[in-house]
């Protein structure tokens, strides 16, 4: 009896933390899948982002030149370039759709 109450305990804990990490943070979110490439800072200042050529997030003109539409569209499927090579995978399977909009609100603090 005294077992079962224990491994009842646990796994309440369990289903009550897992209740709490189903939606990441987005700044945890932002580190994991996209600061690799557009920098923890938005630059788009790191290795692969230099050679991607990607946008300064902080740029006040790149942040007017963006509309939210296009910003989720390209977070949930992807960026192709000119010639139809994938730049950027799409996030749709991994993110919901709320994560990718505070996502596109933590590029929008980026602006200086
Ligand atoms: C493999 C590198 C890479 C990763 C990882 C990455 N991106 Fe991108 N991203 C790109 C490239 C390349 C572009 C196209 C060039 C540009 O717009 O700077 C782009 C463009 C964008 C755009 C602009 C699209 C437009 O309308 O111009 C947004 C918004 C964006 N990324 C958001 C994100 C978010 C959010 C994440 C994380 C979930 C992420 N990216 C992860 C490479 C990446």
């Amino acid at each position: 009896m005294k077992n079962r109450t224990k491994l009842l305990t646990s796994g309440l804990v369990f289903l009550a933390g897992a209740a709490l990490c189903s939606a990441a943070p987005v700044a945890e979110n932002w580190d994991n899948h996209c600061a690799k490439c557009h920098g923890a800072d938005g630059k788009g200042q790191t290795k692969v982002g230099k050679k991607l050529k990607l946008k300064d997030y902080t740029d006040a003109k790149v942040q007017a030149e963006l509309k939210d539409e296009d910003m989720i569209k390209a977070t949930a499927d992807g960026v192709r370039d000119s010639a139809g090579k994938e730049t950027m995978k799409g996030y749709k399977d991994e993110l919901s759709a709320d994560e990718i909009k505070e996502l596109i609100a933590h590029i929008r603090k980026f602006k200086t």
